[in-house]
């Protein structure tokens, strides 16, 4: 059974970056992320299209998390605050350990490497503090970007349907 409920949420920080939890006020920045066409380009979501659901969808993020069933974190510029982005562990299956690994930068954040430098400090939370046993990038064809961060972060090619590619990590014994 993994672990899924942290109180106080996991604030997490690297050289660059600092990871938080949402709150309400960061809907601005949630509406531009997930409004930009460039950012959804391979992301099968409805544009978020105003604040009132950049609101519901942090609501829902953060109540998902009160009842264990992701992580969410916002990835931010440790220096100024700025938001850059989120990354998010969800799609739980506690038979397998296994958890989904989701991530999205601004367009502005994106070729900086900052989720090469993020998203290893949450394989590490998964691997340690969740105990999870393997990670899985879901990713449609295409989303080259997508693929080169698994590729570098040592991911594998497990199979892929349709245009849609599994990759999976496992836990180092
Ligand atoms: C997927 C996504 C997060 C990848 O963003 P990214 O900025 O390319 O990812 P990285 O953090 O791995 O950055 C690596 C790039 O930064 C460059 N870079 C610049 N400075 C760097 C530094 N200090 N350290 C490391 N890399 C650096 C690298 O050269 C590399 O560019 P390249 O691929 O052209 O060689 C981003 O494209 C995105 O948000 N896409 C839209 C949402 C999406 O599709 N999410 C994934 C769904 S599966």
């Amino acid at each position: 059974m993994l672990t899924t409920i942290f109180t106080p949420f996991p604030y997490l920080e690297t050289e660059r970056l600092s990871l938080w939890q949402m709150e309400l006020s960061d809907a601005p920045d949630i509406l531009a992320l997930r409004s930009d066409p460039r950012v959804n380009e391979y992301i099968d979501r409805k544009p978020t299209s105003s604040i009132e659901e950049a609101e519901a969808f942090i609501k829902l993020i953060n109540s998902a998390m009160e009842k264990g069933e992701s992580l969410f974190w916002a990835v931010a510029d440790r220096q100024t605050n700025k938001f850059l982005g989120t990354i998010c562990l969800w799609n739980i299956d506690h038979e397998t350990d296994k958890v989904e690994l989701g991530y999205e930068l601004i367009y502005e954040a994106q070729g900086k490497g900052y989720m090469l430098e993020a998203v290893p400090k949450v394989i590490d939370f998964a691997w340690q503090r969740m105990g999870a046993k393997e990670i899985e990038a879901v990713i449609v064809e295409g989303n080259e970007r997508s693929i080169n961060l698994v590729d570098r972060l040592s991911f594998t090619f497990k199979n892929k349907d349709g245009n849609i590619m599994y990759y999976t990590l496992q836990r180092p014994s």
